[in-house]
């Protein structure tokens, strides 16, 4: 069956990893996610955003996570897979998603006073516990866009909060924000990127082994922004987060590393060069095959050059 987050992130900060926190939206993503993982010995966070549920159907999506399971163990995997709501906006939606077979939750209060982020996380956390399903909570506020709403700028995590927070609320596991965001666009051309490590080392001096959790973690490939501009997509001045800072963030208490703008240039990538090729092709398997290869490639490489997750 599924499991929850807690031996992952033990196992993973205990080994010097991070465990790879994937976004899906449908079955091709969901198999080239657990193809990529089974290959690469990882074990996986499989999540979805109250959109994606949404689009795929909340009664369809516990089934997804099943036969993710099931795929990975006919082919002779033991991988552990969460099925994980990504950014949950309130106790509600949580309560629904136990209901239907998560194994894991995030409860997004940081658009909340620190007192309000405290109250709505710790009854998250106090529900949760209940059935074994372990909890994110977040800290901070990351720029960019998700499920429509954008956030100028980083409102970096301020250190002297995590402790009262993460005692006062009993979560598993805590987002912070380092300068990482959500979408695209996380530089402009010409800027040095850069996550603010240092926030990072000053969050664990606080919170010691305290598992941490890094949203916005795209690295934005070059190669599928110019496949999709080559072949007709428009897509401009996209920056991602480097890796190697990305791989210095794994060997930390950093736990999980969400990653779904990348899957979707891969997807948009495989796609847009099937059609400009082959303009007359109309058999969904067609385009949605090499897709998902181009998907299940990106998450086998970054697998290798950011979570360190490999045969873990
Ligand atoms: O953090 C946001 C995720 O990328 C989910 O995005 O709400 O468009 O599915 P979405
Ligand atoms: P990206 O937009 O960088 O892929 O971030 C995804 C994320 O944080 C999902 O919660
Ligand atoms: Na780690
Ligand atoms: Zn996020």
């Amino acid at each position: 069956g599924l499991s929850n987050t807690k031996e992952m992130f033990k196992h993973a900060n205990e080994n010097g990893y991070s465990v790879p926190a994937f976004n899906f939206n449908n079955m091709e993503q969901m198999e080239a996610i657990i193809e990529a993982c089974t290959e690469m010995g990882s074990p996986v966070i499989l999540q979805v955003s109250a959109g994606a549920r949404k689009y795929i159907g909340k009664e369809i999506v516990p089934f997804l996570a099943q036969a993710a399971v099931a795929y990975a163990r006919s082919k002779g995997s033991d991988i552990p897979v969460a099925l994980h709501l990504d950014h949950g906006p309130n106790l509600e939606t949580v309560k629904d998603c136990i209901n239907y077979g998560f194994s894991s939750v995030m409860i997004d209060g940081s658009h909340h006073s620190f007192e309000e982020n405290i109250k709505v996380s710790k009854e998250v956390a106090d529900y949760a516990h209940q059935y074994d399903v372990s909890v994110e909570a977040e800290l901070g506020i990351l720029a960019g866009v998700e499920d429509d709403v954008v956030a100028e700028k980083t409102i970096f995590t301020q250190p002297d909060e995590v402790e009262e927070f993460v005692s006062k609320t009993g979560v598993d596991s805590l987002a912070i924000a380092i300068g990482t965001s959500h979408g695209a666009y996380k530089f402009k051309p010409g800027d040095n990127p850069q996550i603010r490590l240092d926030i990072l080392k000053e969050i664990e001096r606080r919170i010691p082994g305290f598992p941490i959790v890094l949203h916005g973690s795209s690295s934005v490939p070059a190669k599928f922004v110019k496949l999709i501009n080559e072949n007709g997509g428009k897509i401009a001045d996209a920056i991602g987060i480097p890796n190697e800072q990305l791989r210095d963030a794994s060997k930390s208490a950093v736990a999980k590393i969400n990653v779904d703008t990348d899957g979707r240039l891969a997807f948009t990538a495989g796609i847009r060069e099937v059609f400009a090729k082959n303009p007359s092709e109309f058999d969904p398997r067609k385009y949605l095959g090499p897709a998902k290869e181009y998907m299940k490639e990106y998450y086998k490489e970054k697998i290798q050059t950011v979570f360190g997750s490999e045969g873990a």
